[in-house]
């Protein structure tokens, strides 16, 4: 099986990167880690692009065009297919119209539901009875384009923000996976 050349865009954490290398060295998952790409030089997860031996590339959202190093850099490490991985930035036509169909982000929400940021509180706020994330394609609406796999859990008395968070990441390692071996299935 010829794995396809996969891009992991972080700013964080990088907790779903880790799990989606150590699912990437299985012999029969269709993608390769070729390149992680973050906009955070603190970010915690850059720890596993160089743990593993993963190369990286740290860009600086504020220069102008900056999407178009992001491009190149892609082009070069010749990347098919790309990840979203609690990247905090908007991606602009630039890689949309370069990549369709071919950019993928995780959510932490039940989607069409708490697009955007701070999930969990509005989650809490709004006395929601589940929650759960959501694999979905990028298109040029925020948390807009269309769901791959979805999961879910109810919403208990006990839970706060921060379990909200742990529960719903514990699902984000299941699906995530689970979607990349859907699309490639498909296709
Ligand atoms: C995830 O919960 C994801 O849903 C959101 O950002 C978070 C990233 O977590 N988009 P991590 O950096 O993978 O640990």
């Amino acid at each position: 099986m010829v794995k396809k050349k996969t891009c992991i865009f972080i700013s964080g954490q990088g907790s779903n990167l880790k799990n989606l290398i150590s699912h990437s060295r299985g012999y029969n998952f269709p993608i390769k880690i070729s390149l992680v790409i973050c906009n955070n030089r603190e970010a915690i997860g850059l720890n596993y692009a160089k743990i593993y031996g993963i190369p990286y590339f740290l860009i600086n959202t504020k220069l102008k065009n900056y999407e178009n190093k992001v491009l190149q850099t892609l082009k070069k490490y010749k990347i098919t297919f790309i990840c979203l991985a609690g990247y905090m930035k908007i991606i602009s036509k630039i890689l949309t119209k370069n990549y369709p169909k071919k950019i993928i982000n995780i959510h932490p929400s039940l989607l069409p539901k708490f697009k955007g940021l701070n999930t969990f509180s509005r989650i809490l706020k709004n006395k929601e009875k589940e929650t759960g994330c959501t694999v979905h394609y990028i298109n040029d609406k925020l948390d807009s384009g269309n769901k791959i796999v979805q999961k879910k859990f109810f919403i208990t008395s006990k839970d706060d923000e921060k379990v909200l968070k742990i529960k719903t990441q514990k699902l984000e390692y299941k699906a995530f996976p689970e979607a990349i071996i859907k699309i490639f299935r498909d296709n």
